[in-house]
C-alpha cells in the first residue's frame, strides 16, 4: 500500500508549503519589528525637534503660566511638561493635561535624569500596556534646573503596525493556501503521468506488449515514455521472433523424430528382410546425422543470440583454406557429379577466426553442391581487393529470384522445392558470424550463376603462420 506522506503529490506539494511558509516567515520576522521600530523612532526624533524648538520660548516669567504648555501641546499634538528640580525630587511644575495628574511623569526615568543632570534625553517609556515616545530639554539653566519634557503616546504607531501585522498574516494564510492547492494539483499531475508509466512498464514486465507506451506532456517525463515505447517495440519484435523461432526450431525436429520412431516400429517386425533393414537403417542414420546439424545449428544460434559465442583474430590464409575445404568436399562432389573447383593462386590472408571462416566455407560449398542440380561446376576463390580479404563460392545453377535474395539469410528460410533436409540456418548461421568478425555475405545471382563472396577485413602480415590442419571444425560445429 501507498504511504500518503511517499507519493511525489503529497511530497512536492509539502516542500512547496515549506518554501512559500520560510519566505513568508522571512518577511515577517524582518518587516514587522522594523516596522514598528521606525515609526517609534520617528515620533521620538520628531519630539525631540519639538522640545529644541519650544526651549527659547520658555521664559522665567511664563514658568507658572498654564497657558504656555497647553499653547506648546495644540502645536505639537504632545504633552507637555515643565519639571523642576526642587531639593532631590523632580516635580511637574506646568503639565498640558493638569498638573494633578503628573505623577506618572515624575516616575519617568527620562524627565527624571533631565530634570536632574541637566542633559537633554529621549527615548520611550512604559506605564502599564501603554507605551510612550518622549523627549526631554533642559531649560533656565540660569534660574535653577528645569526640564521641558514633551511625551507622546505611540499606540497609534503600535495600531498601524499590528494592522500591517494581521495584513501580513492574512497575506501569508492566503498564500500557503494558494501553495498547497497549486503544488497539489501540479504534483497530482505529475504523479498521474508517473502512474501511467508504472503501469506500462508492469504490462511490459508482464509481457503485454500491445499498448503503445503514450505521455502526452513534454519534458524528461516525455522522454521517458518515449523510451519506454522503443523499449515495448523493441521488445516485442524480439518476442515474436521468439515465438516463431521456437515454433520453427520444434517442427524442424519433429520431422525427423517422426521419421525415426516410423522406422523403429518397421525394424520391429520380424519378417524383415535383410536389405530392407538395411535400408531403414540407412534412412535412420541419415535422420540421426541431421537432427545432430540441427541441434549444433541451434546451439551455435543461441550462443550467437545471447553474444556468448567469441571469435579469435588471427591472421587466415584465405587460399589455403579454400584448398582445404575443396579437399574435405571433394568425395561428396563426385557423389552428386559436381565439378569442384579452386582459384587461389596467392595467399589471401584475412584478420579472422580460422574455424569460423571455415565453418563458414563449408556452409556455402555445402550449399552450392545441394541446391544446384547434378553436373553444375562449382568454383572457390580467395583474392584480395583493396583492404578487404574475399572468399567466393560460385556455381552455375539456375540462380536465386532477386526478390528472395535477402530472405535466403533468415533464419529458416528455404527457397521452394530445395531438398527436405535442410533446416534453412545455415546462411543465417554465416551471416552473424561474419558480421561478428566485421566482415559481410553478399549474394549476387545472375542467370546461370549465383556468387556469394564472404569479405574479411584482410590482415597485414609478412609472414603468415602456416594453416593448422588440428583447427579444423566439423560442418556445424
Ligand atoms: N548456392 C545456392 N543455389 C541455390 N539456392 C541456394 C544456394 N544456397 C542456398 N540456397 C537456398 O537458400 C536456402 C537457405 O540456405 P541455408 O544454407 O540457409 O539453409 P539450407 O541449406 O536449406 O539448410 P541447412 O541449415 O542445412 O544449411 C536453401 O534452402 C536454398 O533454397
Ligand atoms: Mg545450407
Amino acid at each position: 500500500m501507498r504511504h500518503p506522506i511517499r507519493s511525489v503529490g503529497a511530497q512536492l506539494s509539502l516542500a512547496l508549503l515549506l518554501v512559500v511558509a520560510i519566505a513568508l516567515g522571512i518577511v515577517y520576522v524582518a518587516v514587522v519589528p522594523s516596522l514598528e521600530n521606525r515609526l517609534v523612532n520617528t515620533r521620538v526624533g520628531q519630539l525631540e525637534r519639538d522640545a529644541a524648538r519650544l526651549r527659547p520660548t520658555i521664559r522665567q516669567s511664563a514658568i507658572y503660566d498654564p497657558d504656555v504648555v497647553a499653547t506648546a501641546a495644540a502645536k505639537t499634538g504632545a504633552r507637555v511638561i515643565l519639571m523642576a528640580q526642587l531639593s532631590d525630587t523632580a516635580l511637574a511644575i506646568q503639565d498640558s493635561v493638569g498638573a494633578q495628574l503628573s505623577g506618572d511623569v515624575e516616575n519617568d526615568p527620562i524627565a527624571v535624569e533631565t530634570t536632574r543632570t541637566g542633559r537633554a534625553g529621549h527615548g520611550t517609556v512604559q506605564e502599564g500596556d501603554d507605551h510612550y515616545a518622549e523627549a526631554a530639554v533642559p531649560v533656565l539653566e540660569a534660574q535653577g534646573r528645569y526640564a521641558l519634557v514633551l511625551r507622546d503616546s505611540v499606540q497609534n504607531q503600535f495600531g498601524s503596525v499590528h494592522l500591517v501585522q494581521k495584513r501580513l498574516l492574512l497575506a501569508a494564510g492566503a498564500g500557503l493556501l494558494i501553495a498547497l492547492l497549486l503544488g497539489y494539483g501540479g504534483a497530482w499531475m505529475f504523479a498521474r503521468r508517473i502512474r501511467r508509466l508504472e503501469r506500462a512498464a508492469d504490462r511490459i514486465a508482464s509481457g503485454r506488449f500491445d499498448e503503445p507506451v503514450r505521455d502526452t506532456g513534454g519534458g524528461e517525463l516525455r522522454r521517458l515514455a518515449d523510451a519506454f515505447e522503443r523499449m515495448r517495440v523493441r521488445l516485442a519484435q524480439l518476442d515474436d521472433a521468439r515465438r516463431e523461432f521456437v515454433a520453427n526450431a520444434s517442427h524442424e525436429l519433429r520431422t525427423p523424430l517422426f521419421s525415426l520412431g516410423g522406422f523403429l516400429e518397421l525394424l520391429d517386425d520380424e519378417e524383415l528382410d535383410e536389405a530392407t533393414r538395411k535400408e531403414f537403417l540407412a534412412s535412420m542414420r541419415e535422420q540421426v546425422v541431421r537432427l545432430t546439424k540441427l541441434a549444433s545449428d541451434l546451439l551455435d544460434l543461441t550462443r550467437l543470440d545471447a553474444g556468448r559465442l567469441t571469435v579469435e583474430r588471427e591472421p587466415v590464409d584465405l587460399s589455403a583454406l579454400a584448398e582445404e575445404v575443396a579437399e574435405e568436399f571433394r568425395p561428396a562432389a563426385r557423389g552428386t557429379e559436381h565439378v569442384l573447383e579452386v582459384s587461389a593462386p596467392e595467399p589471401v590472408f584475412a584478420d579472422a577466426d580460422e574455424l569460423r571462416v571455415l565453418q563458414i566455407a563449408r556452409i556455402l560449398v555445402e550449399n552450392a553442391l545441394l541446391h544446384t542440380s547434378p553436373g553444375t561446376a562449382v568454383q572457390i576463390r580467395a583474392r584480395l581487393s583493396d583492404d578487404r580479404a574475399m572468399l567466393e563460392v560460385e556455381d552455375d545453377s539456375a540462380g536465386i529470384p532477386d526478390d528472395q535474395c535477402d530472405q535466403l539469410f533468415e533464419r529458416f528460410y528455404r527457397l521452394e522445392g530445395t531438398r527436405a533436409s535442410g533446416s534453412g540456418l545455415g546462411l543465417a548461421i554465416a551471416r552473424e558470424l561474419a558480421e561478428l568478425m566485421d566482415g559481410t555475405i553478399e549474394l549476387a545471382t545472375r542467370s546461370g550463376r549465383t556468387v556469394f563472396t564472404l569479405t574479411l577485413p584482410a590482415a597485414s602480415v609478412a609472414a603468415p603462420p602456416p594453416f593448422s590442419r588440428e583447427k579444423m571444425l566439423p560442418t556445424g560445429t
